[in-house]
Formats: C-alpha cells, sequence, structure tokens
C-alpha cells in the first residue's frame, strides 16, 4: 500500500494525513472512530453550542468515551472557542476544553489516543499553560494569514487554513483556499493543513503541492456511511449541486449552509429585532442539531461546504480514507514524470 509522510503524520503518528474536523453541534463520536481506525484523524465534536457548561462537559466526556470504546487509535476533540461579549471565553467553551483535559488526566489511555485538541473560532487564551503542560498537540483553525501568525506565536503546534468555501462557521474575511494556503504555508514554519473544499485524492496532493502537510475535510465525511447523522441530511449533500450553499449569521460568525425555508426563518427572525441575540443563538443552535439529528432539512439548518456540489455517493471510511491517500499518491508520482530536464 502507497502512504505519505509528512510532518504532520510524523507530528501525531496517524498513518494518512487525512483529519475528520469537527462537526458540531450534535455528535461525530461514531465517525471519528471510523476515521483514526482507518489511519486518518477523527475528530469528537462539540455537543451543544449553547449548553449549559456542565451538561456541555459531561456529554463531550461521554463522546470521548465512546470513542476509546471504538478503536484504539489516535483521535482529536474540537473545540470552538466562543467569547463573550466582554472579549472573555464562553463558559461552555472553557468546560469543553477543561472536559479534554480533564479526560487526559484521568486515564493514560485516553492521555495516549486522545493526542490532538483542535480550537477554532477565538483562541483559549486562558488554557495556554495547561495545555503546553499536558503535551497535547493543538491544532487551531484560522482563516487569514494574520491569524495563522498569531495562533503561531502562541506556541500552537500546527494550523488549519481554512478557506471561505469551507462548511458550517467561515470567516469573516473571504479568501478562498487556493489564496489562502500558500499565503499561509509561506509565512509559517509550524505543519499547515488544508481545509475548506478538499474531497479527494485530488484535493489531497494538491494541498501537498502548495506546501501543506494535509487535508482536514468536514463536509465530504458527512456522506459517508459511518456518520451517525439523519440520513436524509446524508443524502442532501448528495443532492446538493453547485451555488445551492449559501452564508447565514451563525454563532460565532457567519455560517456556511445549504439553502432552504430554515435559513430564510433565520433571517426573518433577525429581521424582525424580536429575539435577544442569546435566544437567536439558542434558536441556531437548535435548528443545527435538528437538522443533523433528525433529518429536518426543512426548517433545520444545513450546515455544509460549497464542495458539497462535488459530493456524489455515500462511501464508507475503511475504504475511502486509505484510497484518497492512495490516489494523492498516484497522482504526485505521475506528475513527477512529466518533469524534463
Ligand atoms: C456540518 C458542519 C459542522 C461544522 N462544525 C464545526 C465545529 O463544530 N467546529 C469547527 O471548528 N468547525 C466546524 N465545521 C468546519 C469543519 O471543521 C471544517 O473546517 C470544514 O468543514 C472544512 O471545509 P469543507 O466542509 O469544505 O471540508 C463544521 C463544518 C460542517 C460542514
Amino acid at each position: 500500500m502507497k502512504t505519505l509522510k509528512t510532518r504532520f503524520t510524523d507530528l501525531t503518528g496517524v498513518l494518512f494525513p487525512i483529519v475528520q474536523e469537527g462537526m458540531g453541534p450534535f455528535r461525530t463520536a461514531r465517525l471519528a472512530a471510523a476515521v483514526s481506525s482507518a489511519g486518518g484523524l477523527g475528530t469528537v465534536s462539540i455537543p451543544g453550542m449553547t449548553s449549559a457548561p456542565d451538561v456541555g462537559a459531561r456529554d463531550m466526556r461521554a463522546q470521548i468515551d465512546e470513542v476509546m470504546t471504538l478503536t484504539s487509535a489516535v483521535f482529536a476533540v474540537n473545540v470552538p472557542v466562543g467569547t463573550t461579549e466582554s472579549g472573555e471565553m464562553m463558559p461552555v467553551s472553557a468546560a469543553y476544553v477543561k472536559a479534554v483535559l480533564d479526560a487526559r488526566d484521568s486515564d493514560p489511555a485516553i492521555a495516549r489516543q486522545l493526542r490532538v485538541l483542535t480550537t477554532s473560532a477565538g483562541f483559549p487564551g486562558m488554557f495556554r499553560d495547561r495545555i503546553k503542560e499536558s503535551g497535547i498537540v493543538h491544532m487551531h483553525k484560522v482563516g487569514s494569514t494574520r491569524q495563522a501568525l498569531k495562533a503561531e506565536a502562541a506556541g500552537v503546534d500546527v494550523v488549519i487554513a481554512s478557506g471561505y468555501e469551507m462548511g458550517g462557521h467561515t470567516h469573516a474575511s473571504p479568501v478562498h483556499t487556493f489564496v489562502l494556503i500558500p499565503n499561509v504555508t509561506a509565512k509559517v514554519r509550524v505543519p499547515v493543513l488544508l481545509s475548506g473544499g478538499a474531497r479527494d485524492g485530488r484535493t489531497l496532493a494538491a494541498a501537498l503541492a502548495m506546501g501543506a502537510e494535509g487535508v482536514a475535510m468536514g463536509t465530504r465525511f458527512i456522506a459517508t456511511h459511518e456518520n451517525e447523522w439523519h440520513p436524509t441530511y446524508r443524502q442532501k449533500i448528495v443532492d446538493a449541486r453547485e451555488g445551492d450553499d449559501t452564508l447565514f449569521p451563525s454563532v460565532y460568525g457567519p455560517g456556511r449552509g445549504l439553502k432552504n425555508q430554515g435559513v430564510e426563518k433565520l433571517r426573518e427572525l433577525i429581521d424582525s429585532g424580536e429575539m435577544s441575540a442569546q435566544a437567536l443563538n439558542e434558536w441556531k443552535d437548535k435548528a443545527l442539531i435538528r437538522a443533523q439529528s433528525e433529518g429536518d432539512i426543512e426548517d433545520g439548518l444545513i450546515a455544509a461546504g460549497q464542495v458539497a456540489s462535488a459530493i456524489d455517493s455515500i462511501v464508507h471510511v475503511a475504504e475511502f480514507v486509505p484510497r484518497m491517500a492512495e490516489e494523492a499518491c498516484e497522482i504526485l508520482q505521475a506528475l513527477g514524470q512529466r518533469v524534463r530536464g
């Protein structure tokens, strides 16, 4: 079997430089275990953006424990770090980061497998020392070169550079993957993962050509048999065409998803001015969870990236992940043969 060795695989010990990135706010425990077992890096996601901190921490720990029963491979947890109006870390975000670090402290087996913490949205400044001391690999997702340099200066081990076409929360400034990734890889020294629009071996090969050390995908992994979300959501990704995506005001900033009645309803609610910011956030959180857990793709919110337009089948993770790496190897070898002189 052909495989790829990069600074990312060296750092984390995974076989393939292919990450299933966090996809909250419902659950991705089974998907994470499947991706990690297949040789990639699977990621547990936050169970809710507006949960009470103790409930959120308990749910997060339950997902970590579930992954531990399903795989003996290395896995990650993602925590988007929301901030309050006064600029502090949201209590639920702090509870999630603490749950990850506490889980590692509580059990050496968890510490061996839960090797990566991925943060996004804001930076978990108040946990910086504890993250360093714990020895966990800290990846942080950014949408600009400025943010990438800031994350590197703050001591992160890996930068995930994600282009504007990504699914879920995207960025305030619209820099797309093809421009962002070479910008970032030219400026930072830590390993960089490409995120936003990756889907197959061709995009993995392109990521490496742009100086990245691997890819972090969301949308592609929704349409897998191992993803425990409602089948209607997975099918909606398969059915999506170019132009079916839109932006909507999500909890931490702009979010990308598929056009539907739910997005229209959200716009009406915002325009009416009747709901407080907190009530609106709870509405969005519930609408995202309803789509993922119950398949409410009419009135729920369907987070997804532009790459949904390229996904035309529901795949098995155990076949897909190694095949993607192999396809990238074949492309890189074939391209090498074109070089003359
Ligand atoms: C349904 C969905 C939910 C997401 N939820 C999160 C999340 O909880 N935290 C986070 O950092 N990113 C989240 N993202 C972004 C992904 O982690 C990833 O960066 C993105 O999907 C990459 O772009 P792609 O969709 O083109 O692969 C989400 C994406 C999707 C599609």
